[in-house]
């Protein structure tokens, strides 16, 4: 047998057994990568941001939809949930442009620290990345200076996408805060 044939035959037999799967589960089979544009070369993008939340008023941004569980350490927020919606400006200023929103949840999650389990989708509205979105779950430790959290994921130039954001606070106080959101993602 020659290597040619060899070579030719596995690549037969990969396509036959790729066909053989999608026929016989009816659901599921191997797609080119070219098909859904993946054969690109995967890019690095870092994108800043910045969000401001109000937390009182009749316009709050970020609200307690749970509050936290009585019988713990409230100093922990134990048991809170909370939702949050607020514009992604490019400055820091509230009054500075904005490019999209900071939708999602937070709940706390800890009895020992305040710790907060983020759920949140960044819906981007600016030129190509209009309608795109980020997805971040991650545990965000406020006693530090900066919090990372894993990008999971994301939707339109975003499918496929991994990487992670650093966020800081530029203010807090009891009525509304800054936050600034470094995005360092991969995608195709
Ligand atoms: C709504 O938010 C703005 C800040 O964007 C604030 O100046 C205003 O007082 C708020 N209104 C109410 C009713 O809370
Ligand atoms: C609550 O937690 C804080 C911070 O961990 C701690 O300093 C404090 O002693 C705790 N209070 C109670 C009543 O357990
Ligand atoms: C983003 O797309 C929507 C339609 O999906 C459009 O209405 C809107 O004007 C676009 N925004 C920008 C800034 O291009």
């Amino acid at each position: 047998m020659t290597t040619q044939f060899l070579i030719l035959s596995l690549l037969i037999s990969c396509h036959v057994l790729t066909a053989t799967l999608a026929e016989e589960t009816g659901f599921v089979g191997s797609l080119d990568r070219k098909a859904l544009g993946l054969d690109k070369k995967d890019k690095v993008s870092h994108f800043r941001f910045y969000f401001h939340e109000r937390f009182t008023g009749s316009n709050a941004t970020s609200v307690t939809v749970v509050p936290p569980l009585p019988q713990y350490n409230s100093t922990t927020n134990f048991g809170l949930v909370g939702i949050t919606d607020n514009a992604l400006t490019v400055g820091p200023e509230p009054g500075s442009k904005v490019v999209g929103k900071i939708e999602g949840l937070y709940a706390g999650t800890s009895q020992s620290e305040f710790n907060l389990l983020i759920v949140v989708n960044f819906a981007l509205t600016e030129g190509k990345y209009n309608g795109s979105t980020i997805t971040v779950v991650g545990r965000n430790r406020l006693s530090l200076k900066i919090r990372e959290m894993p990008v999971i994921g994301g939707s339109g130039v975003f499918k496929f996408a991994t990487g992670y954001v650093e966020t800081s606070t530029l203010y807090v106080d009891a009525d509304r805060s800054t936050i600034e959101c470094n995005i360092y993602v991969s995608h195709y």
